[in-house]
């Protein structure tokens, strides 16, 4: 490892062990622990989950924003909190030629918020509604549904207080899911953890009933109780469950205005037909929250690969330095999408299918073919064509493995009378028509709406 640039694990339990140490590297190199390639097939999936996160969120206002995958390392730990697993055990923390210590975002609210601050985005009128699609990085242990690098949508909607805006959060979430036919696997768990205040109250009254109780508490816990006693609540071992039970609940400590705010979050999602359970226990994993928190777990594994989750954190604008601004957001897992859509056997549309094959014969068809091709691509036609391969029969073995369902064949004969083969794949028929109509041909037989044309809208001047 260079000396200029160490990166680790801030803080890990973990040690590197020899799998993951770096001496034993040699080629042929796999990935690292915890992160994998995109191949093709799943980006088919990714294209589409974008594209349907990018519709609804325009469709609501929102503009799309893009943070550093890393960031000074305070930005995270001021805002997701010294005591939370994120901080403590799970940054890609290191320095550096300066000195000056970076993080790889964990997740993109910290980023989002700074940048608020930092372009004076409170100027704007509010709320400021954004989203973004991104690549996050945790330390975690790898396991399915579970990376190290992993791509995350979210929003945040920021610079306004009101319980309509959290039901909104949550109904957009829910409308993704839908729209990506999984929404029926998922169950929204609703809590409220209180204000500042509330939350100050009831952490002190978690402490004096633990008190004395420490011996029956596992290790992290006994950790947890001074750090972040909330935490406490949604452990999973059994003995800290059973005195999480008799443990003083948040509703009791809950200021008459966060009931009334918590009561009316509900109405609104019962108004829009949103079903959800009340889960007393449900804290979140980051410090910032405060009022509503809520998560979409899976129907039958609860908590376990939780496909996303949100909620509102009004005090964390001023904690990063800016004026007091009220906000909530949400953000899900890519990889866990894609997990439950192939669980349910969704197939997304293959914007990758080529429509033509190009095969040729001689020099003189691979010149017309060479601009043909070029044409038929600005024309919409997805193109392929193997200008460097052999025989017309091992061109059209390589046309049936793409899978294209027209291919056009031009040998000498084609040349010399002007014309070119359209061979129907699949049906093994082929018809001869004029070179110079080979592009109105073949777009009457694909179809006018299914080219693929580039259309990145006029510039303006
Ligand atoms: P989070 O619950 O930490 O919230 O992460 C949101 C989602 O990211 C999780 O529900 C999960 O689907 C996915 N995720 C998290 N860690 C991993 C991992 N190691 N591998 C695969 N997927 C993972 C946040 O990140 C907050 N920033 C959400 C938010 C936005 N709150 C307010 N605004």
């Amino acid at each position: 490892m260079s000396d200029e640039l160490q990166v680790s694990a801030l803080n890990s339990s973990q040690p590197a062990n020899q799998e993951e140490s770096n001496f034993n590297l040699k080629p042929p190199y796999q990935t690292p622990k915890g992160v994998h390639d995109i191949l093709p097939a799943d980006h088919e999936y990714y294209t589409f989950i974008k594209k349907v996160v990018r519709h609804r969120m325009r469709q609501a206002g929102f503009k799309r924003i893009a943070t550093p995958i890393f960031e000074y390392t305070d930005v995270f730990v001021r805002s997701i909190g010294d005591a939370t697993d994120i901080v403590d055990k799970e940054m890609y923390t290191f320095l550096d030629k300066k000195g000056r210590s970076l993080t790889l975002k964990p997740e993109g609210t910290a980023g989002v918020v700074r940048s608020f601050i930092q372009n004076g985005m409170n100027q704007l009128p509010q709320p400021v509604e954004l989203y973004y699609i991104e690549p996050h990085f945790r330390y975690d242990r790898p396991q399915k549904g579970r990376y190290r690098q992993f791509w995350q949508y979210g929003f945040e909607i920021i610079g306004e207080l009101d319980p309509a805006l959290d039901a909104q959060a949550i109904f957009l979430a829910n409308k993704i899911n839908e729209d990506l036919g999984i929404d029926k696997l998922f169950k929204i768990q609703l809590n409220t953890i209180g204000s500042l205040e509330d939350r100050k109250k009831y952490t002190q009254a978690l402490r004096d009933y633990y008190y004395g109780k420490e011996r029956n508490l596992c290790e992290h816990c006994r950790d947890r109780l001074t750090k972040n006693p909330l935490r406490l609540l949604d452990c999973k071992n059994e003995d800290c469950m059973i005195l999480a039970q008799l443990a003083p609940k948040m509703n009791d400590y809950l200021s008459p205005e966060s009931k009334e705010y918590y009561n009316d979050v509900k109405e609104y999602l019962a108004e829009l037909d949103i079903d959800f359970v009340e889960n007393p226990t449900l804290v979140r994993g980051l410090d910032y929250y405060t009022n509503t928190v809520f998560e979409f777990w899976d129907a039958h594994d609860g908590a376990q690969n939780a496909i996303g989750g949100g909620g509102r954190y009004d005090g964390l604008i001023e904690i990063m330095g800016g004026q007091p601004t009220p906000a909530v957001g949400f953000a899900a897992g890519i990889e866990r999408i894609i997990a439950n859509m192939k669980r349910e056997k969704i197939r997304v549309p293959s914007k990758d299918d080529v429509h033509v094959f190009v095969a040729q014969l001689g020099k003189e068809a691979k010149k017309k073919c060479l601009k043909l091709i070029y044409e038929m691509r600005e024309s919409g036609i997805k193109t392929i064509g193997a200008l460097g391969m052999g025989s017309i029969k091992q061109q059209l073995k390589l046309a049936d493995k793409f899978n294209a369902p027209y291919t056009l064949i031009m040998g000498i004969t084609e040349v010399r009378e002007g014309t070119i083969i359209i061979r129907n794949m699949t049906k093994g028929s082929q018809e001869i028509v004029k070179f110079d109509n080979a592009i109105e041909e073949v777009i009457k037989k694909i179809g006018e709406k299914n080219l693929d044309k580039y259309s990145p809208g006029e510039v303006m001047y």
